[in-house]
């Protein structure tokens, strides 16, 4: 089956096509993070704008690249929600547009299941079961994952989620937008142990998180060392490598958790925040430890894509799930 993927849930354009048999045929992504850097942060009515510009051509373009043909085409898989309405109403009516015309099944996929399997697209896949950790812009969740579909959830974030503290983290170091990828980078001049920020959650029974106070740690420790409007390099490297590390240890020590309390041997990262070559070098360390296995996506699967969604709906049409006629995006959807 060749499933073409659409996602469109936030600000990037992703689209790809997925085979059960042959694997990944072809992907691209158009990312709109320019656009948005100078309001320092995603702008939902340019959002969507931006993706019903991209969406087509992109798609005519995944096709080209992986020589399919739209009679080749046997079904549409697109994200659902959660998500940006506006920007999550370009694919699904896209989507549904194109499989109307062309007369195949469509899928409506949860985006955060498509983080949750995009592991599943590399060379040496976890098997089930086993304990996933979503670390993106929205969520931060621990779920107890025993086949597709078959989703327990262990614990969240109780407020912000890491991706979101990187982010707010970010501005105040003055860094630009999406800032993940700044402060990890920034935080390499750092060094540990100057600062000492909190482990949040981590003195007390139970797999939840929060990462609101963390940014408040930060934020004072920001404003203790301006004087006259300006912050020292060294100092703000040095905040990024506390910030970073106590977010680090904050999830290694809940994964840890997870494996034992779950008795599993098979951790999975997915979602953008897994893209940290410092958190995944400390999950390895520790699941080494545990003796057991950590997983994760390369880089451009980890961020949000069009592949995991395309994977993600393969899976469920090949379990015979088809969407009802009608476009109902969800903005909000658990998982
Ligand atoms: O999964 P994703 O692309 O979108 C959502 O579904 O939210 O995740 C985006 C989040 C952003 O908060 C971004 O700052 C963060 O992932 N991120 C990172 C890194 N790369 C992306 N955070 C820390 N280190 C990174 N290398
Ligand atoms: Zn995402």
């Amino acid at each position: 089956m060749k499933v073409l993927g659409i996602e469109s849930s936030c600000d990037e354009t992703g689209i790809a096509i997925y085979d059960s048999e042959a694997g990944l045929l072809g992907d691209a992504l158009y990312s709109q993070v320019d656009m948005h850097t100078e309001y320092g942060g995603v702008v939902p009515e340019l959002a969507s704008r931006d993706h019903i510009r991209r969406v087509l051509p992109l798609i005519r373009d995944v096709m080209a690249q992986a020589e399919v043909s739209r009679e080749e085409i046997d079904a549409i898989a697109y994200t659902r929600g959660p998500g940006l309405i506006g920007a999550l109403m370009v694919g699904s009516a896209i989507a549904k547009s194109i499989a109307f015309t062309w007369d195949v099944p469509v899928i409506g996929v949860h985006h955060m299941e498509g983080h949750l399997l995009a592991p599943m697209l590399e060379e040496a896949p976890p098997e089930f079961p086993f304990v996933a950790l979503l670390v993106s812009g929205g969520h931060t969740q621990l779920v107890s994952v025993e086949g597709i579909g078959q989703y327990k959830l262990l614990g969240e974030s109780v407020d912000d989620a890491a991706g979101e503290a990187f982010d707010k983290t970010a501005m105040m170091l003055g860094l630009d937008y999406p800032g993940g990828p700044r402060v990890a980078a920034l935080a390499e001049q750092g060094v540990s142990g100057r600062f000492r920020f909190p482990r949040p959650m981590t003195d007390r029974p139970g797999l939840d998180f929060s990462f609101s106070g963390l940014k408040t740690f930060t934020l004072n420790t920001v404003q203790q060392h301006t004087v006259d409007g300006q912050i020292d390099e060294q100092t703000r490297a040095d905040i990024a490598r506390a910030f970073e590390d106590a977010v680090v240890d904050t999830l290694t020590i809940k994964c840890r958790r997870a494996l034992r309390e779950s008795g599993m041997k098979r951790l999975v990262i997915a979602g953008g925040v897994s893209a940290n070559k410092r958190l995944r070098e400390k999950l390895g360390e520790m699941a080494a430890g545990e003796n057991a296995a950590l997983y994760y996506a390369r880089p451009a699967f980890c961020t949000d894509n069009g592949a995991m969604i395309a994977y993600a709906g393969c899976q469920r049409l090949l379990a015979g799930e088809r969407d009802a006629p009608g476009i109902r995006p969800m903005p909000r959807w658990p998982l």
